[in-house]
């Protein structure tokens, strides 16, 4: 008797935390899959969803593709911007990134300790992820740097050189085996980080005060100068990229300092609370995309 009652509580307990596991993304998945359903239906057919492209011009339309499909936004205004998909494509037959791929590999083996802390080098998608001991989001970059301290080694750099290098082969073999972006929300604390990453991406800031919604969800498919602008869908899946305008690779974080200087902003500092924050919402939001790293974009 009473070992039925005990294991029928056991069960009970179990089904609860299992059924509570689960909820603590439930408000991320909401945002998630309204951000995907706005974005395919913009882009099914811009021209005649025209409330979305206020400012477009006729020539604007005709360079706007039709019918985007869900895993083409890894490829962020690439997906929709005819023009710039052509030279796009045209770089890519020979891909500038391909020695810091072999710089990476030659890292991922020679750094003392990298193995040990990444055994499997396809992980790219899985970051950030929420450290429920240290009770803080970790990116990859952070983890990197991490692994590199407790081996009693400099870290490195958050934003290019030996850091962006490493990232583009976790980045390449993830993709090469065929990686999804998986985040997860474990934890209640897990989901009160995303809450404030989201709450940074769409906050209105700098003298001009815009958010970064403002050019990449409402603003995505407009055109800023001669730039269509991407969308947040698919944001986090490519990198490191190497840019045209750089002349190399940098990681996510470069990246985003250069548009919050962009929005009128003093950046804030990669591997803070406030930017990793942000990387696990963007990231989330990326959720059931392909790994594309790394790539090239002006
Ligand atoms: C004034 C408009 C503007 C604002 C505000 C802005 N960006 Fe951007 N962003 C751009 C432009 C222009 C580009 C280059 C073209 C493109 O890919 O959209 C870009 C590119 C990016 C990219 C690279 C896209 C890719 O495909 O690789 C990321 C990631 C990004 N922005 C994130 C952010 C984040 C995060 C914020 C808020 C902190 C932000 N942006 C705010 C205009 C903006």
């Amino acid at each position: 008797m009473i070992g039925k009652i005990v294991k029928t509580s056991v069960a009970v307990l179990i089904g609860a935390s299992v059924a509570y596991a689960g909820s603590f993304n439930t408000q991320a998945e909401k945002d998630r899959q309204a951000l995907v359903k706005y974005m395919e239906k913009k882009f099914s057919d811009p021209a005649k969803n025209k409330q979305f492209f206020p400012y477009a011009t006729p020539e604007d339309f005709k360079n706007l593709r039709k019918g985007v499909k869900f895993e083409e936004f890894r490829l962020g205004s690439y997906a929709y911007d005819k023009i710039g998909r052509a030279q796009y494509n045209d770089i890519n037959e020979m891909p500038p990134y391909e020695d810091n791929i072999d710089a990476g590999e030659e890292l991922y083996n020679k750094t003392k300790g990298i193995k040990q802390c990444f055994p499997d080098p396809a992980i790219a998608g899985e970051y950030p992820k929420f450290d429920d001991k240290k009770g803080k989001v970790v990116t990859l970059s952070v983890a990197i740097d991490d692994c590199l301290k407790a081996n009693g080694q400099k870290p490195w750099k958050l934003t290019k050189g030996k850091m962006a290098d490493l990232e583009a082969y976790f980045a390449h073999m993830s993709k090469e085996a065929g990686k999804k972006v998986h985040i997860t929300i474990p934890s209640k604390a897990a989901a009160a980080a995303y809450e404030r990453g989201k709450k940074n991406y769409y906050s209105q800031r700098g003298y001009l005060k815009l958010s970064c919604a403002t050019c990449h969800v409402q603003g995505s498919g407009n055109r800023v100068r001669r730039e269509f602008l991407s969308p947040l869908l698919g944001h986090t899946t490519h990198f490191p990229v190497y840019r045209l305008k750089w002349q190399g690779l940098g990681t996510l974080e470069r990246r985003i300092k250069g548009c919050e200087k962009n929005q009128g902003e003093n950046p804030h500092k990669p591997g803070g609370q406030w930017m990793s924050d942000m990387l696990y919402f963007m990231a989330y939001m990326s959720n059931g995309l392909p790994v594309d790293g790394p790539d090239i974009r002006k």
